[in-house]
């Protein structure tokens, strides 16, 4: 008849030295059972054991627990080759939450390796004035200034433009809450129809009086052609540029 402890007569090699519960144990079933073999093996006899046991602090006891060790130490090889990679994953991986310097306040916010400035500034800044038209540097609505140069927001990595000065358009106007020149000119020229490109127009044209404060209308067309107004209202942008020339 089959014993219904099958697997712990396999270790024995045979029924004669089986314990009769080996859950029941002081060691458990395991131990149990490859001391139960352990007893029963022809190769491994009393004389042999006797000899082993003779040798200084050796015991049955400490040789199972030796075994069942080394098992445990070849089966974590895996873990712990993958635990010893894993500071080079770390390393190489992006850092989320940074800090940006948006219109002089820094702001803390977390970020994805492939965000674009524009997505991280209208969708988790909340500065809506920066614009989304093509989404591929082809229009200018998303034009902002890094370092004080215009740039196409929605074409620059978020990532990239840690530690630069971001300014936006709601980053115009002055403490007092007066209109930067620039918009006070645009309105003044009647500039906005729809109003959609306006904000990249405002940051061009802001981008442009910093690197030169005093351009001829040519000057002024050529660095504007970044920026398309879909009103055709180029003309009265450019008025109001050379007029915000005048008075800055
Ligand atoms: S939305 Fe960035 S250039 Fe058009
Ligand atoms: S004012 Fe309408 S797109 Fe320029």
């Amino acid at each position: 008849m089959i014993e219904s402890n099958s697997v712990y007569a396999g270790l024995a090699g045979s029924s004669a030295s089986l314990p009769k519960n080996p859950g029941s144990g002081p060691d458990g079933p395991i131990e149990s059972a490859i001391e139960a073999s352990m007893c029963a093996q022809p190769s491994l006899g009393e004389s042999s054991l006797g000899w082993l046991e003779s040798r200084g602090n050796w015991s049955r006891r400490n040789f199972i627990k030796g075994i069942i060790a080394s098992g445990v130490a070849v089966s974590g090889v895996p873990y712990l080759a993958s635990a010893a990679s894993r500071p080079a994953l770390q390393a190489g991986a992006v850092e989320r939450l940074i800090s940006l310097n948006v219109n002089g306040q820094t702001r803390r916010v977390d970020v994805l390796p492939n965000e674009t400035l524009a997505m991280t500034l209208r969708y988790k800044l909340g500065l809506t004035g920066t614009k989304l038209g093509c989404d591929r540097a082809e229009c200018g609505a998303c034009t902002v200034l890094i370092d004080g140069v215009t740039h196409y927001s929605c074409s620059t990595l978020t990532q990239r433009v840690r530690g630069k000065e971001i300014q936006t358009v709601e980053g115009l106007e002055s403490a007092s809450g007066e209109l930067h020149p620039v918009q006070q000119a645009f309105i003044d020229e009647l500039g906005p129809q729809c109003g959609f490109c306006t904000p990249g127009q405002v940051m061009a044209a802001v981008g442009l009086l910093m690197e030169n404060p005093d351009p001829t209308r040519e000057e002024a067309r050529q660095a504007m052609a970044g920026n398309i107004c879909r009103c055709g209202n180029y003309d009265h942008y450019l008025n109001g540029i050379m007029r915000a020339a005048r008075e800055v």
